[in-house]
């Protein structure tokens, strides 16, 4: 079978979370006294809660227990879901709804994979629940992008197989995990620079047009061996 399903990040792809994400990272780092800014907060794209807050808290020397760093991840995540819930449908990336619309009609499989465990919340305030054949997200998983995990989780619950599915990502630690899974990459903004990203969006409304040209694509080859030269550290995602 050919390519019939695309599976969708959720912040930065279909919607603009990414700044809610930047605004409460940046009052607890602000608290902490970290330089934190919107080059750091580009590091974070795609990376689970703890992790992004193991990130920001290197930009300091001091340590903290366990204990500590639940709590402060707690806080942020407060202050985040804050501004979800007075968020609405003008968070979604302009033609967000027809893009899945039109996938849909033309017989795509919609899917989402995030790492995020608010995607629920997200997909509720800006009215995209019902565009999916299947959501995988942050709650679901035990290891985080550049890990395949998401997506795989995707696939199964749209019972396609990777090589039948393209990924949408706005991080270059999702296209890294596409590929690691042996999905087809489709890379928005910065994440089109990641290693082994298979096509380039300039915008979301793009896909429709593009999308019919992917089913033409050569499959995955698996075969990163340029991708592990030039960044070493997603050797292991490679091949798990
Ligand atoms: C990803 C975001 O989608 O979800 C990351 O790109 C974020 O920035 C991650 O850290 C986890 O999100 P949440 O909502 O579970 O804290
Ligand atoms: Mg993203």
């Amino acid at each position: 079978m050919g390519m019939c399903g695309i599976i969708f990040d959720l912040d930065g792809v279909l919607c603009y979370t990414d700044h809610y994400h930047y605004l409460a990272w940046k009052a607890l780092a602000d608290r902490l006294s970290l330089p934190f800014d919107e080059q750091v907060n580009n590091r974070l794209r795609g990376v689970s809660r703890m992790e992004s807050l193991e990130i920001i808290l290197s930009l300091g020397s001091k340590t903290y227990s366990q204990e500590e760093k639940e709590q402060m991840a707690a806080e942020k995540n407060r202050l985040y879901r804050s501004y979800l819930e007075r968020m609405g449908p003008e968070a979604l990336a302009p033609g967000a709804v027809d893009v899945l619309r039109a996938l849909r009609e033309n017989g795509w499989k919609t899917g989402i994979g995030s790492s995020s465990k608010n995607a629920p919340l997200i997909l509720e305030r800006t009215g995209l629940d019902g565009f999916f054949d299947a959501v995988a997200d942050g709650s679901q998983i035990t290891k985080s992008k550049p890990d395949p995990e998401v997506f795989r989780l995707a696939a199964r619950k749209l019972r396609l197989s990777p090589d039948e599915c393209a990924v949408v990502e706005d991080a270059s630690a999702g296209i890294l995990a596409a590929n690691a899974g042996g999905f087809f990459s489709i890379g928005l903004g910065d994440a089109a620079q990641a290693p082994g990203c298979r096509a380039v969006l300039n915008a979301l409304y793009e896909l429709p047009d593009s999308a019919g040209a992917y089913t033409a694509a050569p499959q995955n080859s698996r075969d990163y061996n340029k991708a592990i030269e030039l960044d070493p550290r997603f050797a292991d995602a490679y091949y798990n």
